[in-house]
């Protein structure tokens, strides 16, 4: 696959959107467009966009900012926002991290229980990690905020990329890739079994009787498998959604087999329309051979919308957050992409060095194979391939052609919604949400109103029946 540097919108087919523009009845009784917002006090959809004169880096820790995006988001109708996490900070070592806005975070969940006060439909997703957490802990937050927010709660599954991580849970060394994926697929059977340690209606909380559940309707799981025991109930009852929808974003094979078995909406990124649509059909077809309707399995590129009054304008805008990138960022964020490798003695203009196939680091896989296969086979640069990495998957451009592309995507099959990373906040959210979003609706593509309470219901995906009554196994 070729990835492109940032679009600009000059590249949108415009002329194949026209041609195949829906009619509202179809847009909706087949499928309907679903958006996520990826929320980031700084963006988060470019590494230096906390530098833009427009951005205020300064709400990153400042719960009101996160009150106001939110509510613009709900405003747009989006269909959830996600907080992505990992227990480290990302760009690790010190050389880059004083100058990316990553060391300043709040913990997702503790966010996310304070937005579900502020909002009343925005779906409201994080990541936790099945490499460094238990089951039991997990499946009690998330269960926890599905019952503080009444049913819009998501758990981005991840395995955890970053070899940090290890040393923030005093590991000496990161779990191996395979390994990973093994201990997540049994820590997400324990999590659901853990949210189905009730019946729906088992608390009947009957003064009367003097009984808060029926006892007919516990399930008490026990699981003993190869990386946990654990033994329910869990202390809290079913979720409201039966279970918080599941997000996931494996790329590599066994990644993939795992958002396919596990995964109801999928994070991707991808660089241009072909390989999205192979990611595509790729993914359903694993889902359908899982036994999933694949309809139920939503695919969600990410994407960095840059809304401009022209295309000039775009392209400006574009170069300007470009030249924002610090030299020791640029290095910093080839180094993390690509693995573990030491660029410090490399000049920034010159060509990436050759990487040794067994100093390729402890990483997943797929997007380091991308980038190498973008520095050799064009032989770009160090700085280019920063830039590109940076703006990877940024659309600048008017609001007629960012809608074009999103439109071609859905109608090409190469996503079924889209997670938006705003290069900066705030104004880029709300540029999207009051210019692109209207031609959206008015294309018939995005709802005008939220249909459901839940953000299961919203997305279109069923609330999973209860498992097996006991759910208890000798996983080894
Ligand atoms: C949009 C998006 C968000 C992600 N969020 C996180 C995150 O919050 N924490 C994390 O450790 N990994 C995150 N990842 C990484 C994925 O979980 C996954 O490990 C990565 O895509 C590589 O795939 P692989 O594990 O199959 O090699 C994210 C990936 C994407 C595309």
């Amino acid at each position: 696959m070729t990835a492109q540097p940032a679009q600009t919108a000059t590249t949108a087919p415009t002329a194949q959107t026209a041609t195949t523009a829906p009619t509202a009845t179809t847009a909706r009784t087949a499928r309907r467009l679903t958006l996520g917002a990826l929320v980031h006090g700084s963006g988060g959809g470019h590494i230096a966009g906390w530098r833009h004169p427009d951005a205020r880096p300064e709400g990153q820790l400042d719960f009101p900012f996160h009150a106001d995006l939110a509510r613009t988001l709900e405003r747009g109708r989006f269909d959830a926002l996600f907080v992505a996490d990992a227990d480290a900070v990302r760009g690790h070592p010190l050389d880059s991290l004083s100058r990316t806005a990553r060391a300043g975070r709040f913990e997702p969940l503790t966010l996310l229980a304070a937005l579900a006060l502020v909002t009343e439909h925005i779906g409201l997703a994080a990541t936790a990690t099945t490499t460094y957490h238990h089951p039991f802990h997990i499946a009690r937050k998330f269960a926890s905020l599905d019952h503080i927010s009444s049913g819009r709660a998501g758990w981005n599954v991840t395995a955890s990329v970053a070899p940090p991580e290890a040393a923030g849970s005093a590991r000496d060394s990161h779990l191996e890739h395979e390994l990973r994926y093994r201990r997540a697929d049994e820590f997400v059977r324990v999590v659901k079994a853990l949210w189905d340690s009730f019946d729906d209606d088992a608390p009947v909380r009957d003064k009367a009787t003097g009984r808060y559940y029926d006892p007919a309707g516990l399930r008490t799981p026990h699981h003993e498998g190869e990386h946990f025991t654990v033994r329910g109930p869990l202390n809290i009852s079913r979720p409201p959604q039966g279970h918080p929808v599941v997000f996931q974003a494996g790329s590599s094979q066994t990644g993939r087999e795992f958002a396919a078995r596990h995964g109801e909406v999928l994070f991707t990124t991808q660089y241009e329309l072909g390989a999205a649509q192979e990611f595509y059909a790729d993914i359903k077809a694993r889902a359908a051979g899982h036994g999933r309707d694949p309809a139920h399995v939503l695919v969600w590129p990410g994407l960095t919308p840059l809304v401009a009054a022209t295309e000039s304008d775009a392209r400006r805008r574009l170069s300007e957050l470009q030249d924002l990138i610090h030299d020791d960022v640029a290095r910093r964020i080839v180094q993390e992409g690509i693995g573990d490798l030491d660029l410090s003695e490399h000049p920034l203009d010159g060509p990436l060095p050759e990487i040794a196939e067994g100093n390729r680091g402890n990483r997943g896989n797929s997007r380091r194979e991308l980038l190498l296969k973008l520095a050799h086979d064009d032989g770009s640069t160090i700085r280019r391939l920063a830039g590109r990495i940076a703006a990877s998957t940024t659309v600048a451009g008017t609001p007629e052609q960012i809608a074009d592309h999103i439109e071609t995507w859905f109608r090409e099959r190469a996503a079924d919604g889209f997670n938006i990373a705003f290069p900066y906040l705030p104004g880029p959210a709300e540029d999207f949400v009051d210019h692109v979003v209207p031609l959206l609706q008015r294309r018939g593509l995005l709802r005008t109103d939220y249909e459901g309470t839940s953000l299961r219901e919203n997305l279109g995906l069923p609330r999973p029946a209860l498992g097996a009554r006991h759910l208890q196994e000798s996983g080894r």
